[in-house]
């Protein structure tokens, strides 16, 4: 652990937000004694922490080891500071409680930009203002930003340290929350560090609270500012977060790293960087498959990346939650990591009955956001129990009870943990390598229409399935829940550059999926489907191994399926839908097909591409175009 106190004055007038790509050279030993870099940083890093600390003026400079000392102290820092409340050691170990600003809950998709020389690049889908201009707004706003606090360094892998598929990135902060939260959800540390060789690639991710403190001012636990920025340069794979220190806006790693600005690299250099769980699956018969899922946010995923099988001599283990790194390999196999290394989950609706397999993941060592407080210093969120708690203090810090008319824990309070506390982690979940992907899944939440699960009848149209997926929103980010949205490959919100562009890579690196056999099969789900009386249709959960059983065994090429203008469904009997406890009226609503709906839908999808023009790959007009001649012709 190094601490100075005092940060260095400032050197540069112009182009303080330059690239560190872009800084003039200086006398490396000069400066790292002056930022009190480590032996052994970077020159590039010290220089560029140097250059951000003369913007910022920050009163002290940290660089993160990422020991055990180190989170211990910050811990207790933070519960001096009354940012984390410290829960019952005997009910709860190690575990802490945060309660965000009210108005800091969530992440703010319209406050986070795409900053790509040209407006077409990021594409219609992402907010975008031109970087120079950019440039100059985070200039204003971070100059002095970290008066009074300490500027963190923290530098972090993504993926296992030595895979050949990690990337590297360093995350100034001034907010020690965000710092631990770094410290559960990657490789942060002094380990990280030592992997950024002098010139090899890593992303510089600056993050400001926006709270600066001047002489005696007091703090406040949740220190953040009204004006928001959440900002990506993806040509210079850079980050600039100000304003939040909420999840995504400001664990800068997770989805403005592994998902944005990892989607522009991932392109260039042909792979995929996506917003999907994987899972390792073992059929009774000891075969073993790996399946990559999309969802869009809060619909289940987590839940089903620790799927618990209601049919006997399954297993389903888990590699990750949120977030794939996928990529072709010599063999021409998809191979894939997960790049984080914690779950960050939201908690309303985990439960026992629900996802036993996270609550016995949270039993300690366990950061909980906005959740709620029980008399027992331990805590609560809706759908824990079935019954709540008789008193509570919810997530704001007021007294609550069952007749309050308001939820006990925001709905999108979270839990981070690390995910080697999941009692079904993957023995192959940190392989170096990555694991061969066997199936691919493209899900949402859709009370009528798309079917419990349907085949893609090839890549391209797979590729066709993933972009024209839509979900009722959910609390995970502002906007008017239930509302239905296009989103697609779940990747809405997160993709860094033109979503047209990437529905292109889809196909081209299809393309390069030919070596051992074929790419995976691709296959689209829904366990949201509702009857005509309002009722969820299928039982989800546990059951939905009834789905990957029959996907599985479609990858073996021995499960029956019947042709449909929507893929291939499950044939009459290939799923035991009687045993899930679905009756032969409910199992035939669950694949009903209206053709005047999909047309209306596949008009909706006309009008949704006719956004992105020319750049629209010509491929999936082709396949919206055979939707509708089959649609018309088959029924
Ligand atoms: C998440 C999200 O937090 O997708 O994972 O919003
Ligand atoms: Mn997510």
């Amino acid at each position: 652990m190094t601490i100075i106190e005092d940060a260095p004055a400032r050197t540069r007038a112009e182009d303080e937000t330059g690239s560190p790509a872009r800084t003039a050279a200086a006398s490396p030993a000069d400066r790292r004694r002056e930022v009190g870099a480590p032996e052994g940083a970077a020159p590039e890093i010290v220089e560029w922490v140097a250059r951000m600390a003369a913007l910022t003026e920050p009163a002290r400079i940290h660089w993160c080891d990422g020991s055990r000392a180190e989170r211990d102290a910050m811990l207790r820092e933070l519960v001096d500071a009354g940012t984390l409340l410290r829960l019952n050691a005997e009910l709860r170990p190690y575990s802490f409680l945060a309660r965000s600003d009210p108005a800091d809950v969530a992440r703010v998709e319209s406050r986070t930009f795409v900053c790509s020389e040209q407006e077409e690049d990021a594409g219609p889908t992402n907010n975008w203002v031109a970087p120079a201009e950019m440039r100059e707004t985070l200039t204003g706003l971070f100059r002095g930003s970290m008066h009074g606090r300490t500027l963190y360094v923290v530098p972090f892998s993504m993926g296992p340290l030595d895979s050949p598929l990690a990337r590297r990135g360093v995350q100034l902060t001034d907010s020690p929350y965000v710092v631990v939260s770094m410290g559960t959800m990657t490789r942060m540390g002094a380990e990280a560090l030592a992997r950024i060789t002098p010139g090899s690639d890593w992303v510089p991710c600056v993050h400001s609270v926006g709270a600066p403190l001047e002489p005696g001012q007091a703090d406040v636990p949740w220190p953040c500012n009204d004006t928001k920025y959440i900002t990506h340069f993806p040509e210079s794979r850079e980050i600039w977060s100000f304003g939040s220190a909420y999840g995504g806006n400001a664990i800068l790693a997770k989805k403005a790293f592994a998902l944005r600005i990892a989607s522009a690299i991932a392109k260039d250099e042909g792979w995929l960087a996506e917003h999907m769980l994987l899972l390792k699956v073992t059929n009774p018969e000891g075969r073993v498959f790996h399946v990559a899922a999309a969802f869009p946010s809060a619909c289940g995923k987590t839940n089903f990346a620790m799927l618990k099988p209601s049919i006997p001599g399954w297993q389903v283990e888990t590699i990750g939650d949120d977030i794939a790194w996928l990529a072709p390999d010599e063999e021409g196999r998809l191979r894939a990591i997960n790049p984080e290394a914690g779950f960050f989950g939201v908690a309303p609706g985990t439960g026992r009955g629900t996802n036993a397999t996270a609550i016995d993941t949270l039993w300690g060592n366990t950061i909980f956001t906005n959740v709620a407080l029980d008399d027992e210093g331990d805590v609560w969120w809706e759908g824990l129990t079935d019954t709540p708690p008789a008193h509570l203090v919810d997530w704001q810090g007021n007294d609550w009870t069952p007749d309050a008319g308001r939820p006990a824990a925001h709905p999108n309070s979270r839990f981070t943990v690390a995910a080697d506390q999941c009692p079904i982690i993957s023995d192959d979940w940190q392989d170096p390598r990555g694991v061969v992907i066997d199936a691919i899944i493209f899900g949402g939440r859709r009370a009528g229409n798309v079917p419990l699960v349907a085949e893609a009848r090839d890549w391209d149209h797979g590729v066709f399935l993933g972009a024209t997926i839509a979900s009722e929103r959910t609390a995970a980010a502002e906007g008017t829940v239930g509302e239905l949205r296009r989103d697609p490959f779940a990747m809405l919100p997160f993709c860094g550059y033109n979503m047209a562009d990437h529905w292109d890579h889809w196909l081209s690196v299809g393309r390069t999926l030919r070596g051992a056999g074929r790419p995976p099969r691709i296959f689209q789900v829904n366990w949201f489907r509702k009857g005509a009386d309002g009722r969820f249709l299928w039982p989800g959960f546990g059951e939905n191994a009834r789905v990957l059983e029959w996907i599985l065994a479609r990858v073996e090429g021995g499960a029956p399926a019947q042709a449909s203008p929507l893929g291939w469904l499950p044939a009459e009997g290939a799923i035991d839908h009687a045993d899930a406890g679905v009756s032969d009226e409910d199992w035939a609503e669950l694949f009903a097909l209206d053709v005047d709906a999909h047309l209306a839908e596949a008009d909706d999808a006309e009008r949704f591409f006719a956004q992105f023009g020319d750049r629209l790959p010509r491929a999936l007009q082709h396949q919206l175009d055979d939707l509708r001649s089959r649609l018309r012709t088959e029924f």
